[in-house]
Formats: structure tokens, sequence, C-alpha cells
């Protein structure tokens, strides 16, 4: 029981900062691997309501130490804010919060070709979160990139000059304004003189850590069919959201990590463009009603349909998730019935998610199974046993499609509104 990755196995927003809050029980070290302040994860404890988009949700845990490794990219701004934040809150970070010099930095001028990107592509956007997430990926894998690393010397200085040489042709190409070097390079080098206290070559610590059968929790951000590779490309985010990601973005050798929970809305939701197969577009229903959510980073509605199992098994097969953690069970409660669709077809053919690209999975027709909803407030539930029978019934097949346990199920946002099986 070394490293445990907790994965989204929808198209994110499953309630994987709740799960982490209450995992972190057990944990050693929290990390986040991938992504960047694009995340929002929730998380709501003795400590207060929290949406957190870097910081491990596992920090509340006071004995464990939070970890971002070098495959996360990171606005200096929110992170500064967030560790602000948290410390005012009394979740004190100091001496057990370490970050990555290897991670990359969020440039001003990644967020504003993000959204002159979006803009020219128009109705072809992908709804990004205009986090500069895409364009700071693009610089990493370009060697474009500027890290933590390179303001230890005037590395960063001299990198920065080239790279406002060439973003601000295309700013101005792209009518934005250019960016000023000092003003830039001021900003930037205050942000480091406050993260210095925080960052550290991780390599050390992990494999102490690995050694000493040290428990790790590994955060992923986004979800699995946000994944560059196996997402629903190009409505996809810029990093790879699958476990395997903790192995280059933290320093973890893939065969230690031996448990992957897979957090599994009981229903499906998607913020930005990009198929969703079972999609609820009627806004006058009920299930509209009861899914309907507010995205915790951009403040976007969220897309909602019904829970897709063609999704799950593909999510539990690609990322060989060993559990799953069933999320918003109680959102559920007093629909007389609930779709759930059980695969795809297309022209009268069965087809499965990997069968189809993102163009293709828009045309499916998504086939359902009508079950029977219950009544009633579950939130107070705390065991399996208390759940009414049609509950139970919904988390047993959700369990036998996807050939795996579900060991926790989630009946409120909060912490201890979680059943533990
Ligand atoms: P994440 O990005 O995967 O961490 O998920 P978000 O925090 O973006 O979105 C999940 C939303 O569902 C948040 O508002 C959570 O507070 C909420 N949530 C998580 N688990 C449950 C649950 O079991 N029941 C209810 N009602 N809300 C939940
Ligand atoms: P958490 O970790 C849901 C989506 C965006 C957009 C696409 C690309 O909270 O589950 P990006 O800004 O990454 O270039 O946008 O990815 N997206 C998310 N959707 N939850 C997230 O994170 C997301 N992070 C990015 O809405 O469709
Ligand atoms: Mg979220």
């Amino acid at each position: 029981m070394t490293v445990t990755a907790v994965i989204g196995s929808q198209w994110g927003d499953e309630g994987k900062g709740k799960a982490v809050d209450f995992l972190a029980e057990s944990a050693d070290y929290v990390a986040r691997f991938n992504g960047g302040n694009n995340a929002g994860h929730t998380v709501i404890n003795e400590f207060g309501t929290f949406k957190i988009h870097l910081v491990p949700s596992g920090i509340f845990t006071q004995n464990t130490v939070g970890l971002i490794g070098g495959g996360v990219v990171i606005d200096p701004s929110v992170l500064l804010d967030e560790i602000g934040m948290l410390n005012r809150a009394g979740v004190g970070l100091d001496g057990r919060f370490w970050v990555s010099p290897r991670s990359h930095l969020i440039m001003p001028y990644h967020k504003i070709l993000d959204g002159l990107y979006e803009e020219a592509k128009g109705a072809g956007a992908t709804g990004t979160t205009r986090r500069g997430i895409g364009p700071v990926f693009a610089d990493k894998v370009s060697y474009n990139g500027i890290r933590w690393t390179d303001f230890t010397s005037d590395m960063f200085e001299s990198r920065l000059k080239v790279q406002l040489e060439l973003k601000n042709k295309i700013i101005v190409a792209l009518g934005g304004e250019a960016l000023n070097y000092d003003e830039v390079r001021a900003t930037y080098r205050g942000y480091y003189e406050k993260m210095k206290p925080y960052l550290r070559e991780l390599f050390p610590l992990v494999q102490d850590g690995l050694k000493a059968d040290k428990h790790f929790l590994l955060e992923q951000a986004m979800g699995t069919f946000l994944d560059t590779d196996w997402g629903t490309y190009p409505f996809v985010t810029a990093s790879t959201t699958i476990p395997s990601a903790a192995s280059a973005g933290l320093g973890i050798p893939p065969r230690y990590i031996t448990r992957v929970v897979g957090v599994t809305k009981a229903y499906t939701t998607r913020v930005g463009a990009g198929p969703l197969p079972t999609e609820i577009h009627d806004t006058s229903t009920q299930a509209y009603g009861l899914f309907a959510e507010t995205a915790a980073t951009t403040g976007r509605t969220r897309r909602v349909g019904w829970l897709d199992l063609e999704i799950i098994r593909t999510a539990v097969a690609l990322s060989g998730v060993t559990e799953l953690c069933l999320t918003k069970l109680d959102v559920l409660s007093g629909l007389e019935e609930i779709q759930v669709c059980t695969g795809y077809k297309l022209n009268g053919q069965a087809v499965g998610y990997v069968d189809v690209d993102a163009y293709g999975l828009e045309k499916v027709e998504p086939q359902y199974q009508t079950v029977k909803g219950w009544d009633g407030d579950i939130r107070g539930a705390r065991r399996f046993e208390d759940l009414p029978l049609r509950a139970r019934e919904y988390v047993q097949m959700i369990e036998s499609a996807a050939d795996t346990p579900v060991k926790w199920i989630g009946v409120g946002p909060e912490r201890e509104a979680t059943i533990r099986r």
C-alpha cells in the first residue's frame, strides 16, 4: 500500500478534492502531478469550505506533507494567494509543503494567448478555463518554457527576453497589447522571492519516502476523458491525466502505483465544449435541475448528463482502477426514474468509446436502461445498509458494470458525508 492514485473517471469535477481530503487520513504525502490551476477541487471540512487550484487537497490532515511535482504548471499569483489563504485558515503549510523547481510557470502571455486562440477558433473553441494551460504546455514541450530553477541565475531574464520578443509579435498581430519586459520581470522576480521557502527538489524526498514504505496519495487534476491522448481530442486539456502521468510528473516509478481510486459521479458533468453523449438538453427537466452545478474555477455552468457506463468501463480499464469512489449519490434522490447509458450505437451498429473520435462520439446514440429511483433524503446515511434498496441496487449495478468494488459513497459535499465499505 505505498502509492494510491486518485483519478476522475469522467470529464473532471467528479469530487476528487473531497475524496483526497478524506483519504489523506492515512497518507504521509499528498501530491499533485499534472495540470495546473485550471483545476478547482472543493473541500469542505472542519477548516471551512475551499476551492483549491494547486495545493493538494489532502493538506488539511496535519501530519501529511504536500507536494507539487514538476509535471504541474503554476500561475505563481494563484499559488501564493492559495498559500496565504490556507495559512490564514489555520491549515499551516510551512515546513510541510514543497514545490518542485522543475515545474513550469504560467506567464502573462500564456493567458493572453489562450484567450486569443479561443477567440480565433470561434464556434470551434475548446471552452478552456483561459488560465494559459495549452500555451504553457506547448512552450514546455517546444523548449520555450520558464521554470522556477531559471530564477537561481540570470537565465530567467535571458529566457524571458526571447519569449517576449516572440510572444509580443504574435499578441500584437492578433490585436492584443504587447507586454513590457521590465514589468513582467519585476513581478515574477517578486513571486520567486515569496516562493523560495517552498521550492525544493523533490527527488530525495520521494525516493526516501518510497524506500520507507510511506503512503503517497496522488491527486489527479482534470478527468480521464480530458487526457490529451485518451480524451475527446481536441476537446481535452494539455496534460496527461491518467495515473502514469505521476511517473514523469512526480518521479514515482510506475510499479509503485498499486492502488488506483476512480472517483465517479453518480451522473455526468462536463465544462467547456466537446461530446457528452448522455447530455440532458432540456433545462426544464427535474434531472437537469438536480444535476446543475457551477464550475469551481471559472464559475461557468456545468453541462449535465446521465451516468455513462461505457465511459466508466473505459476509464477503469485504461487506468487500472482498483476501487471506485462514487460521489453525489444523494443528488439522485427524488427522481422517479433514472436513465443509465449501457453502451452506444452508431448507424445501428454497437460502438465503444475507443471506436470513434470526438466528432463520432457527438453522433452516437446512447442505449439507455431505465432504473427506478428512490425517495427521501440519504444525506445522513453512513452505512451501506442505511441506503434505500434502489440506491443500493444503483451502486451494485455500477460495481457489476465496471467489475470493480465501490468502496466509498458520497452522500453530501462535506468530508463526513461518506459511506465507507
Ligand atoms: P473535483 O474537481 O473533482 O474536486 O470536483 P469539484 O469540486 O470541482 O466538483 C464537485 C462538486 O461536488 C463540489 O461542489 C463538491 O463539494 C461536491 N461534492 C463532492 N462529493 C459530493 C457528494 O457526495 N454529494 C454532494 N451533494 N456533493 C458532493
Ligand atoms: P478539475 O481538476 C473540468 C476543461 C475545460 C476545457 C478543457 C481545456 O477541477 O476536475 P484548459 O483550461 O485545461 O486548457 O481547458 O478542459 N477542464 C476541466 N473541466 N474540471 C477540470 O478540472 C478541468 N480542467 C480543465 O473546461 O473544456
Ligand atoms: Mg473541479
